[in-house]
């Protein structure tokens, strides 16, 4: 998801150019033969698309071969289980992060409803907001703190937390202890100010002088996903296409009707049905030239003829998604009834789908996101692409921790660029979090779009996806959770008419 702030400065009408002119195609073809050449298409592409995936790996037919199936997710005491059991694989890695960072200690301090960033990283499954004062304490397990809980946790209302910790200063000498105090990564910076004002005159100057903000340690910490994760992960995203290729078809669309806003509204309801949450509104919108950025065609009835955008994501397990894919609304009148997307309309997705192969190919661990973008828009200048890219880590959070390829998220403050009129003005370059380091073993979001002139409608179309990734340890490289979409999801109104039709009695 992408977190527009500016206006759209487009104020052209958003239904301009609706309408395809398209070489009729006769509609003089008997459904039942053309459904059987249909099935014999489809049978010599699915060969066409093994030979080639035998040949040359997945890497150039990546949409799933097989329609998605809904996972439901194993019962909450189950879920407990297996988050309680990642949160202390996480947590048993600090020591090693803490050594990493040369740190001795890394200390929160916070009250409920006013939690540190880090919490809800760190906090037990059954746990929901903090109680009372919660201090806790990560410390590097050396010689002297061996012995302690790893991390130590006061739930105090008596205050008797600051005589323990001064003491324990004193026993332990730290002498670099982090706090989350950065003025620019959310992740690092959630001490509020006035627990930051209690420690400090609570534990005094001598203490309080060995604070130290150490950004990466917090980002790192959040970014890290586990081996044991990927398989949740991917039901998750199994599930987001299955409620993309439900969402996105005759089942659900009735063209002429269906408005964009009903279409989201489905997808929030479907959500819940799967027993999941998410973290933003599903945004559906209807592609024009104008669509972008802002909100142009988000509140329109669905045509025939339109293409369609969904940004959306679910969160399950404390995992999240966000996938953004298109759809088309075929033709179904005799003049001009189509049975796919138009040419263009493929070249289009080509084009965005060529993008994630030079992200993907520029993505080495250890680069600056800046360093991958500069890469990928000098490669996509060689190839003659134009479009944007703007992707960002995954995981614990929707917009996660880490190095963003492309502009900004929405946790980004963006302090020193105030002369900018807004994120979308930094398509090259992407100050603080552009510049962090990719890390392995996490999860990204690859958000992106290629502009293609699409001559029947003289407009140039934004061609947005988004697709989740995972570092592979095996092949050093990223992969797709769930392949990435290649083909239009086809809303067709003729099978919800031949459905009808089937349930006639003989
Ligand atoms: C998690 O639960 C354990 C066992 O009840 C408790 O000792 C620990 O302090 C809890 N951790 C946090 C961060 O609250
Ligand atoms: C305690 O830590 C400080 C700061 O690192 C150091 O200068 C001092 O020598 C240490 N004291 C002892 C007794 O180790
Ligand atoms: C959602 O949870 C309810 C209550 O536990 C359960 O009955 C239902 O089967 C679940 N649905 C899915 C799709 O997992
Ligand atoms: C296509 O659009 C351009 C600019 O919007 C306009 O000048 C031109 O006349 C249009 N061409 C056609 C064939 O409609």
């Amino acid at each position: 998801m992408l977190l527009v702030t500016l206006q759209s400065y487009n104020t052209q009408p958003s239904r301009e150019f609706q309408h395809f002119d398209l070489p009729s195609r006769g509609a003089s073809v008997g459904l039942s033969f053309r459904a059987i050449m249909l099935l014999y298409i489809n049978i010599l592409l699915l060969c066409f698309d093994l030979a080639i995936c035998l040949a040359v790996g997945v890497k150039n037919g990546q949409h799933p071969g097989q329609p998605a199936k809904y996972r439901p997710l194993p019962s909450l005491r189950e879920q407990a289980k297996v988050e309680q059991g990642w949160r202390d694989e996480r947590i048993a890695k600090i020591p090693d992060l803490l050594r990493k960072y040369q740190a001795d200690a890394w200390l929160m301090s916070q009250r409920e409803h006013a939690e540190d960033t880090i919490w809800w990283s760190i906090k037990n499954a059954t746990a929901f907001d903090s109680h009372r004062r919660t201090v806790v304490l990560f410390h590097t397990k050396s010689l002297s703190t061996a012995k302690l809980p790893n991390p130590i946790v006061w739930v105090d209302n008596t205050g008797q937390v600051w005589s323990d910790l001064r003491a324990l200063f004193e026993e332990h000498n730290f002498s670099r202890v982090v706090v989350n105090t950065d003025q620019d990564i959310a992740f690092a910076g959630g001490l509020h100010v006035g627990e930051h004002d209690v420690l400090l005159s609570e534990l005094g100057e001598k203490w309080a002088s060995r604070f130290v903000n150490e950004p990466m340690l917090a980002v790192e910490y959040v970014a890290t996903q586990l081996d044991g994760q990927l398989p949740y992960y991917r039901m998750l995203q199994e599930t987001v296409w299955a409620m993309l290729e439900e969402g996105f078809s005759h089942k659900v669309v009735r063209p002429g009707i269906t408005s964009t806003e009903d279409l989201s509204w489905w997808f929030r309801e479907k959500i819940q049905e799967q027993n999941l949450t998410t973290w933003n509104q599903p945004r559906i919108s209807v592609l024009v030239e104008a669509s972008y950025p802002g909100w142009e065609g988000t509140e329109d009835i669905i045509q025939e003829g339109d293409i369609l955008h969904i940004d959306f994501g679910v969160t399950g397990l404390g995992l999240n998604t966000d996938t953004q894919h298109m759809a088309y609304v075929l033709r179904t009148d005799q003049e001009s009834s189509e049975e796919e997307a138009p040419d263009s309309l493929k070249e289009g997705l080509r084009k965005a789908n060529r993008m994630q192969d030079i992200v993907f190919a520029n993505m080495a661990v250890g680069k600056t996101g800046n360093q991958v973008l500069r890469e990928s828009l000098d490669q996509m200048k060689k190839e003659g692409i134009e479009g944007q890219i703007y992707c960002h880590p995954i995981g614990d959070w929707g917009h996660g921790a880490g190095a963003v390829i492309g502009r900004a998220c929405s946790f980004f403050s963006g302090r020193g660029i105030d002369h900018l009129p807004g994120f979308l003005n930094l398509p090259e370059f992407v100050p603080i979090i552009g510049e962090l380091l990719l890390l392995p073993h996490t999860y990204y979001s690859i958000e992106l779009y290629a502009y293609h002139f699409v001559k029947e409608r003289n407009e140039t179309i934004r061609f947005r996806i988004e697709e989740n990734a995972h570092w592979d340890d095996n092949s050093h490289s990223w992969l797709f959770v769930r392949g990435r979409q290649e083909r239009f999801h086809l809303i067709d109104k003729r099978k919800a008419m031949s459905n009808s039709l089937t349930v006639q009695a003989p």
